[in-house]
């Protein structure tokens, strides 16, 4: 199921996620006893994450059985300003009573090929212990670049078509450097997928998405199989779709 929700203003929309994210925590850990997560980095999604350190996200968030994980990462220092783990640990990571051992970084300051294996091997060692075949995310947080990539999934790359490994190595983005990423397999196979957008500069690019069905653009190809897909946007992102397309608008 696909469900497009629209909110006047940015700071609306990190709440409304993070509220979603709390929500979709609390029922899995009263079901399974934890709840797994993947986010991603850029720039839309940091209004959201920094809530995670404030109330009532802090206090009521089921930190210790809350798993994060990364959709991608730039093959990049922890230090280094553009990589998505120092990032999150300077949004929020350092001031959440997480347990240390369930935040999974991937290894952004190694070549990008050990990179993936080394992810590779801690998604099967974790999920395996878990008696799961294949990664299963209770929640994925996905952003959208302007040309329709998501993740570190860019338009005509090769990693898009890889049904084989949960874990791959590109290079492109903004910054133009080596990334790890997951596959569309994994992200597809959640529970909860949240694309976020927001600004008036992804207008063009959310509009193409839901309007040209034969640009075959990556953020298309998310499709969560038993799960679903939830459009969180601001009017300014959404603006070009605003005017024929059926919405809900959260005010
Ligand atoms: C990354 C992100 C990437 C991001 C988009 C949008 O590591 O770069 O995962 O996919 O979501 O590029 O970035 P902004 O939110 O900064 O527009």
């Amino acid at each position: 199921m696909t469900e497009i929700i629209i909110h006047k203003k940015s700071e609306e929309l990190a709440r409304a996620g993070a509220g979603m994210i709390l929500t979709w925590a609390k029922e899995a850990v009263a079901e399974k006893g934890f709840f797994l997560s993947a986010i991603s980095g850029g720039s839309t999604p940091r209004p959201l994450h920094r809530l995670f350190k404030e109330e009532p996200y802090l206090s009521e968030m089921p930190w210790s059985a809350f798993h994060l994980f990364w959709v991608d990462e730039r093959c990049v220092r922890a230090e280094d300003p553009d990589s998505n783990y120092g990032t999150a640990k300077k949004d929020f990571l350092d001031r959440i009573p997480i347990p240390k051992h369930q935040i999974h970084p991937m290894r952004g300051d190694v070549r990008p090929d050990k990179g993936t294996e080394q992810y590779q091997k801690e998604l099967e060692t974790f999920f395996h212990s878990r008696g799961k075949i294949d990664p299963v995310f209770d929640l994925i947080l996905l952003g959208i670049g302007t040309d329709g990539h998501t993740a570190s999934l860019f338009p005509g790359h090769g990693a898009l078509n890889n049904t084989k490994k949960w874990v791959v190595a590109v290079k492109g983005g903004r910054p133009n450097v080596f990334r790890i990423t997951l596959t569309l397999p994994i992200l597809n196979a959640a529970q909860h997928v949240i694309i976020l957008a927001s600004g008036k500069e992804k207008a063009q690019i959310v509009e193409k998405i839901f309007h040209d069905k034969g640009a075959i653009l990556p953020a298309q190809r998310i499709q969560p199989v038993h799960g679903d897909l939830i459009w969180l946007m601001d009017e300014e992102a959404a603006s070009a779709l605003m005017n024929d397309t059926p919405l809900q608008i959260d005010e």
